[in-house]
């Protein structure tokens, strides 16, 4: 029933001539595919990579938006500015984000909305930390993180939420198939029981966390996971095509 999406984090990796000879490759090697497939991209990268993409399965993501529609913020890309290049997703709320750049629910909260008003996808990332996780606090980090990152938004199903335990990204420390498929089992409980339990069956939850062309297929096949965000393995072609192609 949910169509499956795997999506390329490339992070701060690749310049736009490597992005294109990356997506140059990979797209032969999944134009079989029966899911969604998204890179997304730095944002210096996205004309050149949107042009390759044209005529590809392969949809165009940027890994990050400002919630403002314009203005004076030195730095920052808007929704508008993306749309022209033909990008569909957003990633948002990114760890990495939080963790360096001062991102916070509120801000997660602002820049979904901005996307989803804007006709872009939002990808939120939500997670707990490895702390956390010992400390037995793992569900209630999330629901804090899906109440206040995704409040006022109309249509829950319009986006996609990444669940990536922050202890397992680039740590080649993956969760287990099991305790993946539990927490989302319990962050589309939350999610149902904020918004409406149709929705969020509807709604497309990934994993995301050191996956990989090795644990890809024990992952997708659990009932809760409706795709992967995919870092460190969508920089290399074959192995972002083996995940993409985790069904075959
Ligand atoms: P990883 O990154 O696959 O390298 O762990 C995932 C992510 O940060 O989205």
């Amino acid at each position: 029933m949910r169509k499956p999406i795997i999506a390329g984090n490339w992070k701060m990796n690749n310049t736009a001539s490597e992005g294109v000879a990356l997506v140059n490759a990979i797209a032969p090697l999944v134009k079989e595919a029966n899911c969604d497939v998204v890179v997304c991209v730095p944002a210096i990268d996205i004309p050149a990579v949107s042009e390759a993409l044209k005529g590809t399965n392969i949809d165009l993501g940027a890994e990050n938006v400002h919630f403002a529609e314009k203005g004076a913020y030195t730095g920052e890309i808007s929704a508008t500015m993306l749309l022209e290049y033909g990008v569909k997703y957003v990633i948002i709320g990114h760890s990495e984000r939080r963790q360096y750049f001062g991102e916070t629910d509120e801000t997660v909260n602002k820049r979904t909305l901005t996307a989803l008003k804007a006709g872009l996808t939002p990808i939120v990332c939500i997670g707990e930390s490895l702390e956390e996780r010992e400390g037995g606090k793992t569900e209630e980090v999330l629901a804090t993180q899906i109440h206040e990152g995704l409040k006022d938004i109309e249509d829950i199903t319009k986006i996609v939420i990444a669940y990536e335990p922050v202890w397992a990204i680039g740590t080649g420390k993956t969760a287990t198939a099991e305790q993946a498929n539990e927490t989302i089992a319990f962050i589309r409980k939350t999610v149902g029981e904020m918004f409406c339990s149709k929705c969020a069956e509807k709604l497309r939850i990934q994993y995301g966390g050191s996956m990989n062309a090795g644990n890809c297929k024990e992952l997708m096949a659990m009932p809760e996971i409706d795709g992967g965000l995919i870092g460190g393995a969508s920089l290399k072609a074959p192995d972002f095509a083996t995940i993409v192609n985790f069904d075959k």
